[in-house]
């Protein structure tokens, strides 16, 4: 289980808290929807969680152990909202080779095998696929550093209805495996699947 446990989060670029008291658990296998209308503090949650800002007063505990930021910088994959704006690879193989350098060629097939780019030009320029393409891409990216938990930031925005229903199946797909938890301001479309949503408040 993934546990937090009363997170306050207030930066000093802030005038107010951004997140009070927040506690919820993440089952393996059991993905949570986090909702909430713009400006609830969605983003900055995802950011607490994955350590790359710190909470003010709160824990967060996987499997009992409370986690600091750098184990769960190390254990957390992030994709945030509209990822293929920052692909920086030249190719696709480039891309997912970015701070792999060593990345084996097994590894890589096992990888874009599951986000379903298994038959793809790996010479290929990112910006030349397909939008799905691309977020299944950006997915890849991060299931190469083989990360623990799965934070997605509004995972389907922008995307044609056809392609979302692609990406969704994808996302339910690797919810199974492991731990998830996706953002999104149209929790409506996750709820044939039946999981847990957290809804934040306006202040
Ligand atoms: N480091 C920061 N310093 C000051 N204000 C911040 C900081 N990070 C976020 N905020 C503010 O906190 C609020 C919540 O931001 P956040 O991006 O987490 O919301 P969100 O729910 O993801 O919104 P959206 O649906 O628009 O993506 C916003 O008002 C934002 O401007
Ligand atoms: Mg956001």
């Amino acid at each position: 289980m993934l546990k937090l446990k009363n997170i306050y989060y207030h930066p000093s670029t802030s005038e107010r808290a951004i997140l009070k008291g927040i506690s919820l658990d993440v089952k393996r296998g059991q993905p949570l929807i986090i909702s909430g209308a713009s400006g609830t503090g969605k983003t900055s949650l995802l950011e607490v969680i994955s350590g790359m800002v710190s909470q003010n007063k709160g824990t967060i505990f996987y499997e009992d152990q409370t986690l600091t930021e750098r184990q769960r910088r190390a254990m957390c994959g992030v994709v945030f909202q509209f990822p293929e704006r920052h692909f920086i690879g030249m190719t696709v193989a480039h891309e997912l080779r970015l701070g792999h350098r060593r990345l084996s060629g097994d590894l890589q097939a096992e990888v874009l095998t599951k986000v379903g780019l298994g038959l793809i030009d790996i010479s290929e320029f990112p910006e030349r696929l397909s939008g799905g393409q691309q977020r299944r891409l950006a997915i890849a990216v991060q299931l190469i550093r083989r990360p623990k938990v799965l934070l997605l930031d509004e995972p389907t925005a922008g995307l044609d209805w056809s392609i979302r229903d692609g990406i969704l199946r994808l996302i339910k797909k690797l919810s199974q495996e492991q731990y998830m938890i996706i953002v999104t301001h149209e929790p409506e479309i996750f709820s044939s699947w039946n999981i847990t949503n957290y809804q934040l408040e306006t202040k």
